[in-house]
């Protein structure tokens, strides 16, 4: 007959200790009493721990969109950080985002600054194309995709987020008019965030109503310009060139 077990003091250590060590590796850790602990802990359900995982998935997607000469690129302007913020929070209240200046003043800088910081803020969706204005209009001349132009014309009307990089430098064509009027009006109809970028300003017209010399209007067409009125934060850039000092 085998003695009946007891657990002496020290039996009753062990157990606990393993026992303690068997929830340790679940991931089950010691019950503790005292106050509930709400700060963010990072652990999956908390919503922090979400935004971070989101902010590392965008920000990943914005640095192998971003071309190498804007990889370190940060926003600076009050504006543009209030722009950024909204399409975080809710895109289809913030509008379009249009930088003017001159060459050379940081606008592709600050538009990229812009897309980043969206990122930064773990939005729920985050998807952009980026592109200039004369590479668009390549894409969506006749023959100028293997996908089709309007499977082009689509992607650009659709993607959440776009970035039309120096609008207004082309020679202006009917073509040209036509097919910036037709995106820019459909993403103005569903409220979807653009940026702009252009050396010329949107209006030039002085308190006289005299234009000062070629604007967004004269060179793109008061239809575009009308829609871009309506929605848009406009940010002039000036101050000297930063090129040659990068
Ligand atoms: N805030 C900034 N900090 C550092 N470099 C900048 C900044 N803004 C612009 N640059 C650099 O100056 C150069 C010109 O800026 P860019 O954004 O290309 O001008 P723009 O688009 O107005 O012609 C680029 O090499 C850019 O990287
Ligand atoms: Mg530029």
């Amino acid at each position: 007959m085998s003695e009946p077990m007891t657990l002496g003091e020290h039996g009753a250590e062990r157990i606990a200790r393993k026992l303690a060590a068997v929830l340790e590796a679940r991931g089950i850790g010691p019950v503790e009493r005292g106050p509930v602990d709400n700060t963010p802990n990072n652990e999956p359900g908390d919503p922090e721990f979400h935004r971070q995982r989101r902010a590392d998935w965008a920000l990943k997607r914005w640095q192998a969109a971003t071309p190498y000469r804007y990889q370190n690129a940060t926003s600076s302007h009050p504006g543009v950080h209030e722009w950024a913020r909204k399409v975080a929070a809710d895109p289809r209240s913030a509008g379009f985002l249009l930088l003017t200046g001159p060459f050379g003043t940081g606008k592709t800088h600050e538009a990229y600054g812009a897309l980043r910081r969206i990122a930064d803020a773990g939005p729920e969706k985050y998807e952009f194309i980026a592109i200039t204005a004369p590479d668009m209009y390549a894409l969506l001349r006749p023959g100028g995709s293997e996908r089709g132009t309007e499977y082009e014309v689509q992607r650009l009307k659709r993607i959440p987020l776009l970035l039309i990089d120096d609008l207004g430098t082309e020679k202006i064509t009917e073509f040209t008019e036509e097919a910036t009027y037709r995106l820019l009006n459909e993403r103005y109809n569903e409220s979807l965030p653009t940026v702009i970028t252009s050396n010329l300003e949107a209006d030039s017209r002085d308190e006289k109503g005299v234009r000062r010399g070629p604007d967004l209007t004269t060179t793109l067409g008061a239809r575009i310009t009308d829609r871009l009125r309506q929605m848009t934060t406009v940010i002039g850039m000036d101050g000297p060139s930063r090129r040659g000092a990068a």
